[in-house]
């Protein structure tokens, strides 16, 4: 058996394979180089009938081819298979490229950032005040003497921290009044703040959680009467409502204020019917008053002078009373759920 003849096959049969366009020749040329009739197979075949000296030399050759063989096959398919798979994919290199969710605002941050529109509108200073506060800005401050019953409805985180001699215990503010006496501090009349901060309170069902935010609204100025809480308050309600929504005002009682207000809306959840998170058909929304002149003058505001009054708005209830929105549980907004939060 002739070596030459041998290369120049197997060398033949390389050539063949790197040419091949599909599978499907790949496997037709395995046939016919290795295949049971194949021209190596034949080959090796014909091995016993040859001569011992020269069977070794053969044999080592012919194992040689078919190896080589093997793999060159096994490599070009492989090459097929990508390339293979690239000819049938279809790709528009033109075509834009897929966007990354986008997310958007918080629903109490586009709350807050509509409420501060609606104020600024009519002259409203927005301002933040310290969230960490001292006791005298929270309580004592806003005449509630150290101990009074009062404070158990602001249901109190205190700070494990050394009081202040003048200023008291440290507190998670309970509410934004606590602005009222820093902006006095702050600036002298004519006064028009709204103050959004987070509150913090010892609770949590279907209206409240122990972190929420208030937006707390203080007028001081010379003249200023129950009409001007009364105006502002309506105006409000009607750039966020719309107009058809009905509030009322109900007599209350709040250390810092005199006369006091709450101010409650017809439930949106259930059209004023009665459901589980309003119960009766109204919201409580706010407390609102006549800024107290024991108030005015911790602030160091003349009382014979000027007058004032506040109000302080849970923001999320707010939200929650927009019409339509029907979210019947305040923990909702802040449940981190996906499906719940890209609803807005
Ligand atoms: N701070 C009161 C509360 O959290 C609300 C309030 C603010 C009442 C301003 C009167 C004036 O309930």
């Amino acid at each position: 058996m002739d070596t030459t003849r041998i290369q120049n096959l197997k060398n033949q049969a390389i050539a063949d394979i790197l040419e091949a366009k599909t599978k499907k020749e790949l496997e037709s040329l395995r046939i016919t180089y290795l295949g049971r009739k194949g021209k190596i197979t034949k080959l090796i075949r014909r091995l016993p009938s040859l001569k011992p000296e020269e069977r070794k030399e053969i044999g080592a050759l012919l194992n040689d081819a078919k190896r080589d063989i093997e793999r060159a096959i096994s490599s070009h398919y492989s090459l097929l298979t990508t390339h293979y798979s690239l000819e049938n994919e279809w790709l528009d290199v033109t075509a834009p490229g897929k966007k990354p969710p986008q997310g958007h605002l918080h629903l109490v941050t586009q709350a807050i950032r509509e409420i501060s529109s609606i104020f600024e509108k009519i002259g409203f200073v927005r301002v933040r005040y310290p969230e960490i506060e001292w006791d005298w800005y929270a309580f004592e401050g806003l005449n509630m003497p150290k101990d009074h019953p009062a404070r158990d409805e602001w249901e109190t985180f205190f700070i494990d921290t050394p009081q202040h001699p003048q200023l008291g215990k440290m507190v998670l503010t309970p509410h934004t009044s606590s602005g009222q006496l820093r902006e006095m501090e702050r600036t002298k009349p004519p006064i028009r703040m709204i103050n959004i901060a987070k509150c913090y309170r010892r609770q949590l069902d279907i209206s409240h959680v122990p972190m929420f935010h208030q937006f707390e609204g203080l007028v001081i100025d010379k003249g200023i009467s129950i009409p001007h809480l009364k105006g502002t308050i309506e105006y409000f309600v009607k750039e966020f409502f719309g107009s058809q929504r009905k509030i009322r005002f109900r007599p209350f009682h709040f250390r810092f204020t005199e006369p006091s207000f709450e101010i409650d809306i017809d439930c949106d959840v259930c059209q004023g019917k009665g459901c589980r998170f309003c119960r009766q058909g109204w919201v409580e929304l706010a407390g609102a008053g006549m800024v107290h002149p024991i108030v005015l003058k911790n602030g160091g505001i003349n009382p014979q002078i000027y007058s004032g009054f506040a109000f302080g708005w849970g923001v999320e209830r707010t939200y929650m009373m927009k019409e339509g929105l029907k979210i019947d549980d305040i923990r909702l907004l802040y449940s981190n759920d996906l499906k719940f939060l890209t609803q807005f």
